[in-house]
């Protein structure tokens, strides 16, 4: 079993760089697809998430090769267009492959997706956007089959700014014959960064980072290499980390902006921050010398305050000091983490979608699961906060999106590692140590 151990209590003072953004990579990866050539990505992130969307590329006949954190896609023959089963249960965000194996090979199949236990997540205005640009769509025993006669430009109406349904929208129309207007379309910076890459690739899109984006319909589209952006999650994770243990740390290669809301929790809960946002130089300064405050914080589409923020925020606020409040609105069951936290002694009470947090200073250091990929991170930030030491098993989820939480965390000066090197699947800059 994978097992991360924390010893808590030790203030954490450093400098660290932050890993390439999974959202931003995996929908990125989705497009390589679309090109019948090769797209080049630099600053990849080396997570199990990546390394599925790996596997489902090369499944569907995509030559790909990741040397350090460059990868190479090579979409010039594509064989197959089901993704396989194990890849979607797996991994929620491969469902945006229909659109685009819809737009290059006119049909797709593939089974309800999975990923992290945090609500429902229907794909309803994912098929709603397929639909409208002339896609037919068959259900039979919970897989998917979708066929067009060729994409059709159209618009897009969304109910609800849902990244992943926006990203499928916009895989879809790049190909698509004639012009695509998508309106409600969500403006997480990933989508913004999605778009950028495609109109490199010579996509035809404008309204990038607002609610409207147009999309023209190009015929084909041209090799490219493109930069990932930092992770503005792992960023926020590593700074609530810091402000758990106390101390000061300063956090590279990430988009100040993008961190605003989060920002401005951090401020309000005592910490003091300074931030650069210089072209390849940009960073956050991060100091805080008493307890975080508890306050109020209700999680929200962009720009409000990020749902995959939020285990995090409360482990943040369970070893603080004085009351706070977290209301979730995106995702319905993303409390899990309570329970865990509780066994940490940390007082946390949940009506709905509220969570009333009493902060309690230390927490205790005992065994805890990872049930998700960010209420495990939220783990380890409780566990800097704990006295003793803190076993999180089932850690393997955290890998989906971190890179190296405990290296991390240790240049930090953080008393974390991973109770067995060969548990975690990828080195920094070697290969991955096991099979997936
Ligand atoms: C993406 C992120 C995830 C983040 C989430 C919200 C990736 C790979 N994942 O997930 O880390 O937590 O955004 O910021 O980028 N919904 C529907 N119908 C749909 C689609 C979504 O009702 O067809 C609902 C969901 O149930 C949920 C809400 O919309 O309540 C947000 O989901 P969405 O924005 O689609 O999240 P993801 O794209 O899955």
């Amino acid at each position: 079993m994978s097992e991360i151990l924390v010893e808590g209590l030790h203030r954490l003072r450093g400098e660290i760089g932050i890993q390439g953004s999974k959202n931003a990579a995996l929908p990125m990866m989705a497009a390589a697809v679309l090109h019948k050539g090769m797209t080049v990505l630099n600053n990849v992130p080396r997570i199990q998430d990546v390394f599925c969307m790996m596997g489902i590329l090369k499944s569907i006949g995509c030559k790909c090769s990741l040397d350090g954190h460059t990868l190479t896609i090579d979409a010039s023959e594509i064989s197959q267009t089901q993704i396989p089963r194990e890849f979607l249960t797996a991994m929620r965000s491969s469902v945006i492959l229909m659109g685009v194996l819809l737009g290059r090979c006119r049909e797709a199949q593939a089974g309800y997706p999975g990923g992290c236990t945090i609500g429902k997540r229907p794909i309803d205005l994912h098929l709603y956007a397929l639909k409208e640009m002339g896609t037919q769509i068959r259900e039979t025993d919970g897989e998917l089959y979708a066929r067009t006669e060729g994409l059709k430009g159209s618009e897009i109406l969304f109910s609800y700014p849902s990244v992943g349904a926006t990203e499928q929208a916009v895989l879809a129309a790049v190909l698509a014959d004639g012009a695509t207007l998508i309106q409600g379309a969500a403006r997480e910076p990933e989508i913004g960064n999605l778009c950028r890459l495609l109109n490199h690739m010579g996509a035809k899109i404008s309204g990038i980072e607002s609610d409207t984006l147009r999309i023209k319909g190009v015929n084909e589209l041209k090799d490219t290499v493109y930069d990932i952006p930092g992770d503005r999650i792992v960023a926020g994770t590593y700074l609530y980390a810091v402000m758990a243990a106390g101390g000061e740390a300063v956090l590279r290669g990430i988009c100040p902006a993008e961190l605003n809301r989060v920002f401005q929790t951090a401020r309000q809960m005592g910490a003091k921050l300074e931030w650069e946002n210089l072209p390849g130089a940009s960073f956050i300064k991060v100091q805080i010398n008493d307890r975080p405050d508890g306050i109020w914080v209700k999680t929200s589409p962009y720009p409000g305050f990020p749902t995959d923020l939020q285990s995090p925020l409360m482990a943040l606020m369970a070893a603080g000091n004085g009351n706070g409040e977290i209301r979730e609105t995106v995702f319905e069951e993303r409390f899990g983490t309570a329970e865990e936290l509780r066994k940490l002694g940390a007082r946390i009470e949940i009506q709905k979608d509220r969570a009333r947090i009493h902060g309690m200073y230390p927490l205790r250091g005992e065994t805890v699961q990872a049930a998700d990929l960010r209420g495990g991170a939220a783990l380890v930030i409780a566990g800097l906060a704990a006295e003793g030491v803190t076993k999180i098993q089932n850690s393997h989820h955290i890998f989906r999106g971190y890179e190296d939480i405990c290296g991390d965390l240790q240049a930090l000066g953080a008393r974390v590692r991973y109770k067995d090197l060969i548990q975690r699947p990828y080195t920094k800059t070697g290969e991955c140590t096991r099979n997936l």
